[in-house]
């Protein structure tokens, strides 16, 4: 009886699949639960410092956003058995990395571009740190964070976390970075040789191209810009960035991500 009953049972299962299986092969299919998209994994232990590139993504100098930055190839929708999207962008766009070929025509002609960063430096222990509110990244800043001797990686976190900068479509000159000096002390006093900040420059806009120059000049520093920082605790964590290996490129979009 016992038996009898597993095996009804049995029939019945396969009849229901097979029945629910014609259902979805011949009717509408059934709507998809959203893709998930998600900025912490790992139970909190892993955090996505990258920002997503849309067509919103602020670009430099612009008030109107990166705009439309892929384009199909080949789609289904056209008769084509694949999907296939072409990127077009600047390579500074988003949460990127820059190489000594940014700022000097001699490190592009002899090939210090993004594929030749070093992928240690790009990959270890990093602090991220709070810098004051209410200035740039100074001599005097550098000095009031007492950065310890032997820290290689630091993520600078300023107020343009507070005020969402990475995420609003105009460009905003306004946001902090480091000024020429801050940038020349951190080179001279410190064993900083990552840095990272939170908008499109490390440098403020007003001293751009110099405080590019002060961290760039000795091939020795990464720059890692438009990390996205929110709701991470200060504190040590390892960070890994993998930039993209476009030879020949002064920068490349990068993937980057905290563990604690
Ligand atoms: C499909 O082809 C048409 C005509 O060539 C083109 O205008 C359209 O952009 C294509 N769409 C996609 C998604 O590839
Ligand atoms: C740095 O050290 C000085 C002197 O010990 C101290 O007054 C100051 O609060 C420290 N600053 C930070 C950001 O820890
Ligand atoms: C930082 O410098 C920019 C110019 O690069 C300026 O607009 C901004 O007000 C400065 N920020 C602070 C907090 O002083």
């Amino acid at each position: 009886m016992m038996r009898g009953l597993h095996l009804l049972s049995l029939l019945l299962c396969i009849w229901v699949s097979l029945a629910t299986g014609r259902r979805l092969a011949t009717g509408p299919e059934a709507p998809l639960p959203p893709a998930e998209r998600r900025e912490v994994y790992a139970d909190g232990r892993l955090f996505d410092i990258t920002h997503r590139v849309t067509k919103d993504t602020p670009t430099w100098d612009s008030k109107v956003g990166l705009g439309q930055f892929l384009s199909p190839l080949a789609s289904i929708k056209n008769g084509s058995v694949v999907n296939a999207a072409e990127v077009k962008m600047s390579v500074h766009t988003a949460t990127h990395v820059d190489s000594p070929a940014h700022v000097f025509d001699k490190y592009a002609d002899a090939g210090y571009d993004v594929d030749s960063l070093d992928l240690e430096l790009l990959n270890g222990p990093a602090l991220l740190v709070d810098v004051p509110r209410d200035k740039n990244i100074t001599a005097d800043v550098m000095m009031s964070l007492n950065i310890s001797k032997g820290v290689r990686r630091v993520l600078f976190r300023t107020s343009n976390t507070d005020r969402q900068l990475m995420f609003k479509k105009e460009f905003d000159s306004s946001y902090t970075g480091f000024m020429k000096d801050g940038a020349k002390w951190l080179v001279e006093n410190t064993d900083i040789k990552l840095v990272g900040l939170d908008y499109l420059s490390v440098a403020a806009y007003a001293e751009a191209l110099d405080t590019h120059l002060e961290f760039l000049a000795s091939r020795e520093t990464i720059l890692v810009e438009g990390l996205k920082l929110d709701n991470i605790l200060p504190g040590l964590y390892t960070l890994h960035c993998l930039p993209v290996r476009l030879v020949g490129a002064d920068g490349s979009p990068t993937r980057c991500i905290l563990l604690k």
